[in-house]
């Protein structure tokens, strides 16, 4: 799945997607019927379906977007079956109309970029530290404050950071004089598309509104523009009054927006 996503980037979703959603929660794989289609020995679609009724799939290729879409129909256990693609992504627009799925207004994602030249020095307000994450166990605890009620743990994370393309150098937190993580941001690295994800962001609610969030987010751009990497990407939800700050965050650090999700229902 992974390979595919990094042979038709850009796409909606990023390879750092694939691992963070499939490992931050253990034992959900009941959940998720997924299934590959090949062409000799390369994969050139998939689908995923979020049971009862939701779809993630991709295929550059209009008849396996048919037959995942077949495929989603009969494997989905909702009436109403939903699918989220972006705006850019024409072969499987096209798919989702022929199947008669509608346009809904639901769940939006900003697809936002910035390329990793003239990066601000990041500067933590006094009595912070920024660095990689070096404590699975806090580096959760940070994780499920910024993000409550959040299902990861410690457990969970070491999975996470078992997943490739984790690089703990990219995986950076601010912590406090106690030694407690404070705020956190994770990179996923790309390396054939010299492309890096932010997924996930976070402060805890504690240490929100002191410019944290902007700081590791620094700190972790500047590793990943030094392990190669030309862009950032970035997909925060636009479900206020959830995650508030989480545009605001991104536009103030200089990602623009490049597409947008939509999602489509059908029954
Ligand atoms: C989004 C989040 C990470 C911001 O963390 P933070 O440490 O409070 O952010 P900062 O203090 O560094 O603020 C950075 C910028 O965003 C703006 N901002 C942050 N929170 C904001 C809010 N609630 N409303 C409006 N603007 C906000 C700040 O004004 C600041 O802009 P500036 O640099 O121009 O002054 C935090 O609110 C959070 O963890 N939210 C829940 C999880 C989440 O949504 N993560 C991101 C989703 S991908």
């Amino acid at each position: 799945m992974q390979g595919l996503v990094q042979r038709l980037w850009p796409a909606h979703c990023h390879i750092g997607d694939l691992a963070w959603q499939r490992t931050q929660h253990l034992g959900r794989e009941d959940e998720w019927p997924t299934a590959l289609w090949w062409r000799g020995d390369d994969v050139v679609g998939w689908g995923w379906t979020h049971l009862p009724g939701h779809l993630d799939f991709l295929t550059a290729d209009p008849a396996t977007a048919d037959e995942i879409l077949t495929w989603f129909a009969e494997t989905a256990t909702a009436d109403r079956r939903t699918v989220t693609v972006a705006d850019n992504e024409p072969v499987l627009l096209h798919a989702l109309a022929r199947h008669g799925y509608r346009p809904a207004d639901e769940h939006v994602h900003h697809y936002l970029a910035r390329d990793l030249t003239d990066l601000p020095d990041p500067a933590p307000p006094p009595g912070y530290a920024l660095h990689p994450a070096e404590d699975l166990r806090r580096r959760a605890d940070v994780h499920r404050a910024a993000w409550h009620p959040s299902r990861v743990t410690e457990d969970s994370y070491r999975v996470v950071s078992a997943t490739w393309p984790y690089r703990g150098e990219l995986d950076w937190v601010a912590s406090t004089a106690d030694g407690s993580y404070a705020a956190s941001c994770l990179v996923w690295l790309d390396e054939a598309n010299a492309v890096g994800e932010l997924e996930p962001v976070g402060t805890d609610p504690a240490h929100r509104g002191l410019g944290l969030g902007r700081a590791v987010c620094l700190a972790a751009l500047h590793a990943l523009r030094d392990s190669g990497a030309r862009t950032a990407v970035v997909f925060p939800v636009d479900s206020p009054p959830a995650h508030p700050g989480a545009m605001a965050l991104y536009r103030a650090l200089g990602f623009r927006e490049y597409a947008r999700s939509r999602t489509f229902a059908s029954g």
